[in-house]
Parts: C-alpha cells; structure tokens; sequence
C-alpha cells in the first residue's frame, strides 16, 4: 500500500480542518467508485498510485510571464507576493528595526533574521505549540541561510588588514548571519505574516552547539579541542538546501563548508598523505572564505581558532586544536524547531560531503525510511540513504528521539546509471564494492572512516559523475524521484554518458559556453516501488536550453519562450502533484534574471530514446539517451522572475497549497565587479526588496492566489 503523500500515513484526525488531502481524496474517492476500480477502505484512505495516476488532472492555472531583466519581482497575473522575512528582519520586538546601512550591532543578529536565504520547509503547528501537519493556518517556517553578501552588512565592506579581518564585530555578525532561522508564521487574509515574538522563533548560527551522532560520533577524526570524545562540534554553516522528517522535524544540510576552513601550504607540510588527499577531495586548502579564523584576539567564547584546520597543538589525539574540525562539517543536521532548547544532531549516518539537501521518499507504515541527496560539485554523485529500522507511525510525535531510530542506523548508497536506462544503488559499506582497507587511492580503516570520506567511498565503489546535483524531489503521486543537475561546463566532450548526455557551445554575451551549460532534470523509479530497492529505471526529464538551441541535439525538451530556463536547481513537489522549477543560473543571464516555473510532470519512460550527436571541432559522438515526453506549453511554463542577480530557491506551501512560500537570494550580490563601490548605490545591481537606493536584501515571499485558491494549478 502507497501513501498518497509522504505523511499522510500519520492519519490524525482534522476533522475540524479541511487540508489539501481531503480535498483531493474527496476527488479521487468519486472517481475510483465511480470506475469501480478499487473500493477498500485502506485505498480510499491512503490513495494508491494507481489511482492517483489514472487520475491525474491537474492543469496549470496561470500563463506565462515573459523573461525579463527588470529589478523587480515579476510574477503571473492572478497572484500576489509580499516579502515575509528580510535579511537582518528582527524576530522580537526588542531587537531594532533593520536599518541596513551597516550600522545594526553585530549581537543583535542572534535575533535576526540571517542572510541568503536558501532551503526552507512550513511545519504546521496546532494550538499546542505542537507539529500538526494539516495545520494551515499557523505554523513554523525553517530558512537555512547559506552564506552571506558581506559587504551590504558592513559600513564600508570588509576590513581586511594584511590579509586578516581587523574588525571583531565584522565577523561575528557574519558568523552569526549564517545558520538557521525558526519562525512562527500565521495565515493573515489571504497571506502570512511573521509572528514576532514568538517563544518559537530561533536563530541557529555558526555557535550553536551541536552533537554529532551515528556511526561516525566517537571516531577519532572527530575528536576536536571542543569535543575530546568526537560527540560535539560548535554550528552549522553553508546551509544549502534541506529536508525533512515524518516526525516533523528539519533537515538542514551543509554543503560548501569546505571553503570556510583556512588551510595554508604551512598547515599542509604538518598532515599526513592520508588526509591531504582526504583535503584534496573535499576542496579544503586556502585562507578560508571569510578569514574567520584570522581575527584577533581569539577568546574561548568565540574560538574563531577553529575555523583553520591547524595541526598547532601537542597532543597525539587533535585534543588541543582543531587539526579535525573539517570533520565535523558536511553532514545532514536535523533540528527540532518545536522545541527551541533542542540541540541540533549531525545524522553522520547520511554521509560526508557537499550536502545540497536530502529529500525524503514515500513513507509507507512497515517499509524503510528513504532520503535522497545530491553532493553539488562538478562531477559529483547522486546518494541514498535506507533506514534499518521500518516505519512505525507512532514514531510520528517522537521528535528528535525518531531522528535517533531511523537515522542513525542505516545503510548509505551512491547511484550508478547504465547507459540503457537502468541504474544500480552500490552500497557505501565498508568491506564491499571496493571500499576496503586495501584500496587504492585511499585505504578504509572502517565504516566511520567510508562515511566521512563518503566521497571517496563513493569513487571507489564507481558512481557515476554527474553534471553538479542541486535538489531533488519527490512525485507524491507515485513515488518517483526527481534530481536537478544545474549544469557543468567541465563535462568534456569525451566523457558525455548517458546520464549527462550534453556537450554543446551555448555562447553568452559573445562568448562561448561549452560543456554542459545549461542543465538538466533527472528522475527515475525504484525496482517494484520500494524505498530499499537496489535498482532502478531512469530518464531524463527535462533539459534545459535557450528555446533558440539546436532542436535535435541541445534543446531536445523543445522549450519555447513561455518555458525555456537554463540550470535549474530548486525543485519541489507540491502535494498536489505540481512540480517547482526554480534556476540558479549562469549562463542564461544575458536574458534574463533568474527563474520559478511550474510543470505538470509525467512519469518515467513516457518519452523516447533520443540519439543526441554532440560536435566539438571535427569529431562527432553520439549518445543514445531515455528522454521523457516534451512537456509543451500546457505542462511547463514561467511563474515568476527574480530582481537582478538573484538565485530563486527554497519552496514550501502551506498544507492547503494555498500560500507558496518562495526564496529570494542575494540580488545585487556581485560586489566584485570593476564599478561596484559601497558608498555608491547607483553602482549596485539592484535594490530588491526595499527599492529606491536601497542596500538589496534576501528575503522570504509569500504568494497567493487572488482568487484564494491553489497556488500554481488546478485539479479538475
Ligand atoms: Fe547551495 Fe548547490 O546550492
Ligand atoms: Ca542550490
Ligand atoms: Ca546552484
Ligand atoms: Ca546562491
């Protein structure tokens, strides 16, 4: 038995709270007895993907909007959007109002919101305070803030003195702008708005303690000055995209925290062959993004010594340095947002590497857990991870107790896709598919060793390198998985596959782009339906393009103005069965800003084999590839258009799907460029939201529908 969505197997009693399952139940329920195609009480309650397929009516209630590259928000008619929370937006009344000049005091975003929002969820919350899934009129939001645009949250910028952060202030606000925010929100009309004030509202920052848990806590490559037994580490950074539990809790996860440690070639004289190959490939080595660990003094409180993997101290063990920090960074953290004095758990049974997020597969009473990860660097793998223990819907109120049963004991796998459209889950395991002891490059010492060298694991085990994994998603409907792969202009013309079957020059502003510029959307299901299978069958979804590109060989999901996007990254199922497209582009920017489109998604193999003939001077390579049906226009189109120089991430509704909630990162972040000066805001490239000559902010929107009902579509 299938769960028609992925919680709808808590079955609680709402009866005073209509919600978008029985909204659609009530649909379904009248079309499966009018077919006399099933008529079980289990069915009708959980819904089968038969059904639910046979029954697939959802048409998109919105046309068009046209690419721009206007500074404002451009959204469908119908719609509206109001910003919810900005960066620096206080979450009680007690901190000031935002000035944005640079001048707020640098404690006071302990209670503020951070920046660059990315990955978020809505948890709906009852009268209690507690986690009620079909609550839609009050909830808690969780906003991962991935990083920061230090030069808008300073006076004058930076200050960088011999290569050191001089100013202490400067990086604790920083470190104190990244992390997480927990914010209540409730429905206001037709919209949200922020609960300020509420004992609810959290910042979880880079000096939050954490406990590190699973099969890697105690390793001794955990053990730090902060934590001698390898249990502890202090926050959380890089927070990229997220996920999220049956048991109603947030799943926040650290992506490119390898570039927040200040490694330098003296440190490396210090290390072993071992971990600097271990270094090598995570990418840690260099000053460290932020000079964190440069500021002086350093105290105990503050500890900004642990931001350089030094090996400085005496002891044998890495007990009076922080020569094994980088080890406690790269995990999934799972955070209970309904309970403010909850520490957050690094889940080191999830693997170590750079954790876009990790999506949550169909929760079936009986069957294991599942979630789905992609690690976002170029040439990087597609992950899974199985719980042990199988699904007990009395663990549903349980918090971070679950968290410990179903994901602290598990087994992690890495994706191989065969060239003819099936693919294989090899299991990261120490003693199996070449991950032993006597492997070369790198030799295991034990299971803890696999997980936090999952990447190393992984290229031992022979994944398959993908074009840069970004989200991943999951079809409610009927459980298939989606994954974004934003693009790679390293993908070498001789090393196209099947999976990542594009080599091509989309030239931008003149100058060429080659590899895989532009993206594309993976999915595939699992062999008979099951969370724990091994195998699998996949195609690819969608590809992205400039509607102009070659038909036959680039732009082979045949987009057309209305829909045509370049390097997608968020993507997110709507209960409903909509699927969320949002870009994060590079390439297609000399169009238009950065993009949200919905499609109506159909599922694997209703497409073809396409035979895709990449050129590259005077050499010629064909690939045969499964590729989905073309959406057209009726089942994929634009919804929304960023400021300037934004990302469009983080996507999450209310659980009546009548309020999409929406991320805008970073407008204006290029403060690099030759004309950008701080004191000059004719010189930056927008100023999103507060307009005028505003300093551009992040922000978290809420869109509704005018008429009140369904964000996005309909269901007929
Ligand atoms: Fe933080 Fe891969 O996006
Ligand atoms: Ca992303
Ligand atoms: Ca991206
Ligand atoms: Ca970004």
């Amino acid at each position: 038995m299938a769960s028609l969505n992925n919680f709808t197997s808590l079955n609680e009693n709402h009866a005073n709270n209509p919600h978008f399952e029985q909204v659609l139940q009530a649909h379904i329920s009248r079309r499966t007895i009018l077919k006399g195609s099933m008529g079980t009480a289990a069915s009708l309650l959980f819904g089968s993907k038969q059904a639910l397929a046979e029954n697939n009516k959802l048409s998109l209630h919105f046309q068009a909007v046209a690419k721009t590259l206007e500074d404002k928000l451009t959204l469908a008619a119908g719609y509206s959007w109001s910003v919810l929370l900005a960066t620096g937006d206080p979450l009680n009344d007690i901190t000031p109002d935002y000035a944005n000049d640079g001048s707020d005091s640098a404690k006071t975003f302990a209670q503020r919101a951070g920046d660059h929002h990315d990955g978020m969820q809505f948890f709906g919350m009852n009268a209690s305070g507690q986690w009620d899934p079909y609550a839609t009129d009050r909830g808690l939001l969780c906003i991962n803030h991935e990083a920061v645009s230090a030069a808008y949250l300073h006076p004058q910028g930076q200050t960088i003195v011999d290569g050191k952060r001089s100013v202490e202030a400067e990086v604790i606000k920083e470190m104190l702008a990244h992390g997480v925010s927990v914010v209540e929100v409730k429905r206001s009309g037709n919209s949200f708005t922020l609960v300020r004030n509420s004992p609810k509202n959290r910042r979880i920052t880079t000096f939050t303690d954490s406990e590190i848990t699973g099969p890697a806590a105690r390793s001794p490559q955990l053990v730090t000055h902060y934590s001698h037994t390898g249990t502890r580490t202090r926050g959380t950074v890089a927070n990229c995209a997220n996920g999220h539990t049956p048991w109603g809790t947030y799943l926040t996860c650290e992506e490119n925290w390898a570039g927040f440690f200040r490694c330098t070639a003296s440190d490396e004289s210090q290390r072993s062959p071992r971990e600097l190959a271990a270094f090598k490939r995570y990418g840690i080595g260099g000053k460290g993004k932020e000079l964190w660990a440069t500021v002086q003094p350093d105290t105990a409180a503050k500890d900004y010594g642990r931001w350089h993997v030094a090996r400085n101290g005496t002891s044998n063990n890495g007990s009076d340095d922080y020569r094994h920090v980088a080890n406690t960074f790269g995990w999934v953290v799972e955070i209970d947002p309904f309970n403010p004095d909850s520490t957050p758990k690094k889940r080191t049974a999830l693997g170590r590497f750079a954790h876009e997020g990790a999506w949550p597969g169909q929760v079936v009473p009986g069957q294991p857990l599942v979630w789905y990860m992609g690690c976002d660097s170029r040439h990087e793998y597609i992950y899974k991870y199985v719980s042990t223990a199988r699904w007990d819907p009395a663990d549903a109120h349980r918090g971070l107790a679950a968290g410990d049963k179903y994901l602290n004991d598990g087994q992690l796998y890495v994706a191989r896709f065969n060239a003819d459209g099936s693919g294989e889950w090899l299991a990261l395991q120490f003693g199996q598919n070449g991950i032993t002891a006597e492997a070369t490059p790198f030799a295991f010492i034990d299971q803890a060793d696999v997980l936090i060298h999952a990447r190393l694991a992984a290229d031992a085990a022979g994944a398959t390198k993908m074009d840069r994994p970004e989200w991943g998603a999951v079809n409610p409907r009927n459980g298939e998985v989606y994954m974004t792969l934003t693009g790679n202009p390293s993908r070498a013309f001789d090393k196209v596959d099947a999976a990542n079957p594009r080599y091509y020059n989309d030239p931008r502003l003149g100058e060429p782009q080659k590899g895989n510029a532009n993206g594309h959307i993976i999915r595939w299901t699992e062999a008979s339906s099951r969370n724990d299978a091994t195998h699998f069958a996949w195609d690819i979804f969608l590809f992205a393009a400039r509607s102009s590109a070659d038909a036959a060989n680039v732009n082979l999901s045949a987009l057309t103005a209305a829909n045509d996007f370049s390097s997608p990254d968020g993507l997110w199922f709507a209960k409903s069965g909509l699927l969320w497209i949002e870009t994060d582009d590079h390439a297609y920017t000399d169009v238009s800003n950065c993009m949200l489109l919905a499609a109506i998604p159909g599922t694997v193999g209703d497409g073809h084999v396409a035979s895709i003939l990449n050129a590259d001077k005077e050499q010629l390579k064909r690939i045969n590839t499964p590729v989905g049906a073309a959406p057209g226009e009726e089942r994929l189109r634009r919804f929304l258009v960023g400021p300037v120089d934004c990302e469009i991430t983080g996507l999450t509704e209310s659980p009546d799907g009548r309020a999409l909630f929406v991320n805008i990162q970073h407008p204006g972040e290029t403060t690099n460029g030759a004309s950008f000066r701080i004191n000059d805001p004719t010189t930056y490239l927008s100023h999103w939201p507060d307009s005028g000559m505003a300093r551009p902010r992040s922000a978290t929107i809420v869109i509704t529908r005018d008429d009140g009902g369904m964000v996005g579509a309909d269901l007929a």
